[in-house]
C-alpha cells in the first residue's frame, strides 16, 4: 500500500525547546493508526506539525504525493485531511445545523459519500438539535459536531487528538462506534486518545512517542503479547 501521508525527520521546536526529535512517519491510504505516548511527548506537536500549525526546523511532509513544504495549513488541509483539535471551545454562535452546512465539500475525488443526512443518521443527538447554538451543546455534543463537521469534507485522512477526553462512558461508546464506521468506509485515521485498550482493539497500527522519538512503531499484536512494552513507555 502507497503512503496518503508521511514524514520523514521531522525536528519541531518551540523556542529553544526541542520537542521532535527526527520523527518518521507514515499513514497509508485506509490505515488506522494509533498515535501513543505519555502526557507532554509530543503526540500534539507532531499533528501540528503535519499539518503546518506549527513549523519543524527540518524534516519533510508529503500528502497524497504531493510535498507539503510551506504550504499553509489551510491549503494542506484541503489535500484531504479533516484535524479535530484536542480542548473545545472553537465554537461560534453558530448553529448545528450552520457548522455542518458550512464544513460540507467534495472529497479531493470529487466524491460526497458524507452528506448532511448521513452524518445525523451517525449522530441521531445532533439531529434533536439542529437549531441549538454550538457554544450550548454539551462536551460530548460538541466533540460530535466537531466530527460531525470533519466528514462533510469528505476527507481521505482524519485526524483525532483525544476527541474522548473527558466524557461520560456512555458517549465515548457512541464515539468510538463512530470511528468504527468511519474505518469500515476506507477513510484512514490518526487517533490520540488515552483509552489503550480500544485502541488496541481498533488500530492497524501504533507509534509511541517518547520525548519526542518513536520508540514503537507496528501492529497490536506484540504489544498485546509483551505487556511491558506499554508498561514501559505508556505506564499502565
Ligand atoms: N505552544 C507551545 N509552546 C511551548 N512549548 C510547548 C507548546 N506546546 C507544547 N509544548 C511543549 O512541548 C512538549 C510536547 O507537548 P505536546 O502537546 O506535543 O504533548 P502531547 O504528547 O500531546 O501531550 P498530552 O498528552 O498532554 O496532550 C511538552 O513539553 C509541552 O510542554
Ligand atoms: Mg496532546
Amino acid at each position: 500500500m502507497s503512503a496518503f501521508l508521511s514524514a520523514t525527520g521531522i525536528h519541531t521546536f518551540y523556542g529553544a525547546s526541542h520537542v521532535l526529535h527526527g520523527v518518521d512517519f507514515h499513514v497509508d491510504a485506509g490505515e488506522t493508526v494509533a498515535l501513543m505516548g505519555r502526557n507532554g511527548m509530543g503526540k500534539s506537536t507532531l499533528l501540528k506539525s503535519l499539518l503546518g500549525i506549527v513549523s519543524p526546523r527540518t524534516g519533510k511532509v508529503t500528502v497524497n504525493g504531493r510535498v507539503v513544504g510551506r504550504l499553509e495549513t489551510s491549503a494542506i488541509i484541503r489535500l484531504g485531511i479533516a484535524y479535530v483539535p484536542e480542548g473545545r471551545g472553537m465554537f461560534h454562535n453558530l448553529s448545528v445545523r450552520e457548522h455542518l452546512v458550512m464544513a460540507a465539500r467534495a472529497g479531493i475525488d470529487g466524491k460526497r459519500d458524507w452528506t448532511y443526512e448521513r452524518v445525523l443518521d451517525t449522530f441521531p443527538r445532533l439531529a434533536e438539535r439542529l437549531d441549538n447554538l454550538g457554544t450550548h451543546l454539551s462536551g460530548g455534543e460538541q466533540q460530535m459536531l466537531s466530527i460531525g463537521r470533519a466528514l462533510m469534507t469528505n476527507p481521505r485522512l482524519l485526524i483525532l487528538d483525544e476527541a474522548t477526553e473527558g466524557l461520560a462512558p456512555l458517549i465515548r461508546r457512541e464515539i468510538w462506534r463512530t470511528v468504527r464506521t468511519i474505518k469500515a468506509t476506507g477513510i484512514a485515521s490518526i487517533i490520540v486518545d488515552k483509552n489503550v485498550g480500544v485502541l488496541l482493539d481498533l488500530a492497524d497500527r501504533h507509534i509511541i512517542l517518547v520525548k519526542g522519538e518513536v520508540v514503537y512503531d507496528g501492529g497490536p499484536e506484540a504489544l498485546k503479547a509483551d505487556k511491558t512494552i506499554l508498561e514501559r513507555h505508556i505506564g499502565l
